[in-house]
C-alpha cells in the first residue's frame, strides 16, 4: 500500500508494538506521536525508532490516519478533543484498538467529516517489543465506516494482520469470550499458585510444572478441541475425589472454592460430551454447587 501519514494518540504498550510494525515495513513516512506528556512521548518515539514527539492534540500534524491507543475510558473524550482542536480533514481515518469498545465512541469527530472504525489485533500487547516481533498473523477484528475498513485492511494486512469483520453490537461479547480466553486463563494460574503456596510447595518448584503444565493444556485445546483436551477427576467422573478436593480447597479459601466450583460443573459439562453418564454429571454439579 501507499506510504501513508499516521498520528498515535496516547502510544503505550500496544501503540508502540503497532508502531514499530508499521515504521519496519515502511508503511509511514510521517508518524506523530502524542501522549500525555510530551516525556512519555518521547520515550515512544525512542522504542519506536522514528517519529516526532508532539506535546498536544492541537499540535498534530495533518494526517490521513489517526489511531487512538490510550487506555478505553480516554478513548471518547480524546475523541471530542480531536473534534475541538485536532486539525481533522474530511475523509481522514480515526480509528482506536480496544476490543471492548465500538467505532461508535469515535462519533465527535465525524462531524468533521472523519471516517470511523475500530481495529482490535486479538493478542496481548504485554511485551511491546515482543508483540512487535510476533504479530504477523494476528487476527484483527475491524468494524466502522465502510471506507475506513477498506483502508485499515490494507493497512493491518501488510503488516501481517488477518483482519476479519466484526459486527458492531457484538464486539461488547466477543470481548468477554477473550476475557475469558486470555486474562483469566493468567486469573485461573493464579488460584493454581494459591494452593500450591498454601500446600507448602516451594515457588521455584511449582514455577517449574507450571509451565508445564499450562503450556500442555493451551497445546490441547488448540490442537484437540476442548473436548478432547479435558482430563482429570472431573473427566474421570470421580465425584467422591471431587468433593474431598472442594472442601479442601475451602479449607484454604472460600473464593477459591467458589471458583473451583463453579470451573468444575462447567468440566462436568465437557465430561459429559466425553461420554461421562448423565447422572454422574448430574451427581459432581450437586456436589459442585451444593
Ligand atoms: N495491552 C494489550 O494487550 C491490548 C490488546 C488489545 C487491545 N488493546 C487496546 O489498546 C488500547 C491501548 O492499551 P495499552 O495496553 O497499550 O495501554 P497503555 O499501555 O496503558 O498505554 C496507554 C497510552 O495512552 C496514553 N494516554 C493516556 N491518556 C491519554 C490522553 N488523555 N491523551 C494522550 N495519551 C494518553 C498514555 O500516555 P502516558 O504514558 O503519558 O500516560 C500511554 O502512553 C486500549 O484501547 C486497549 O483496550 C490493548
Amino acid at each position: 500500500m501507499a506510504h501513508q501519514t499516521l498520528n498515535i494518540v496516547g502510544c503505550g504498550k500496544l501503540g508502540q508494538a503497532l508502531g514499530r510494525v508499521f515504521l519496519a515495513k515502511g508503511l509511514i513516512e510521517r508518524l506523530g506521536i502524542c501522549n500525555r506528556t510530551i516525556e512519555s512521548s518521547r520515550r515512544a518515539v525512542e522504542f519506536l525508532g522514528g517519529g516526532e514527539p508532539i506535546e498536544s492534540v492541537s499540535r498534530l500534524p495533518q494526517s490521513k490516519l489517526w489511531m487512538i491507543a490510550s487506555p478505553d475510558d480516554e478513548i471518547e473524550k480524546l475523541a471530542r478533543s480531536m473534534r475541538d482542536q485536532a486539525d481533522i480533514s474530511p475523509g481522514d481515518v480515526v480509528f482506536h484498538c480496544s476490543g471492548a469498545l465500538s467505532s461508535a465512541v469515535l462519533s465527535p469527530v465525524s462531524e468533521r467529516g472523519a471516517l470511523i472504525a475500530s481495529v482490535h489485533p486479538i493478542r496481548s500487547f504485554a511485551d511491546p517489543a515482543q508483540a512487535a516481533e510476533r504479530f504477523l498473523g494476528t487476527h484483527c477484528a475491524c468494524e466502522g465506516d465502510v471506507a475506513a475498513i477498506v483502508i485499515l485492511t490494507q493497512l493491518f494486512e501488510a503488516i501481517g494482520g488477518r483482519v476479519f469483520s466484526i459486527a458492531t453490537e457484538a464486539k461488547l461479547l466477543v470481548h468477554a469470550g477473550h476475557v475469558f480466553a486470555s486474562n483469566y486463563l493468567v486469573a485461573v494460574v493464579e488460584c493454581a499458585e494459591r494452593v500450591y503456596a498454601q500446600a507448602g510447595v516451594a515457588e521455584v518448584t511449582y514455577r517449574e510444572f507450571l509451565r508445564s503444565l499450562v503450556i500442555s493444556a493451551a497445546e490441547n485445546v488448540t490442537t484437540l478441541g476442548v473436548t478432547r483436551a479435558l482430563t482429570g477427576p472431573i473427566s474421570r467422573g470421580q465425584v467422591s475425589l471431587v468433593d474431598d478436593q472442594y472442601r479442601s480447597v475451602q479449607g484454604v479459601s472460600a473464593e477459591l472454592a467458589k471458583l473451583y466450583a463453579a470451573l468444575g460443573t462447567v468440566a462436568a459439562d465437557i465430561g459429559e460430551r466425553q461420554g461421562l453418564p448423565p447422572e454422574i454429571v448430574r451427581e459432581l454439579k450437586a456436589k459442585l454447587l451444593k
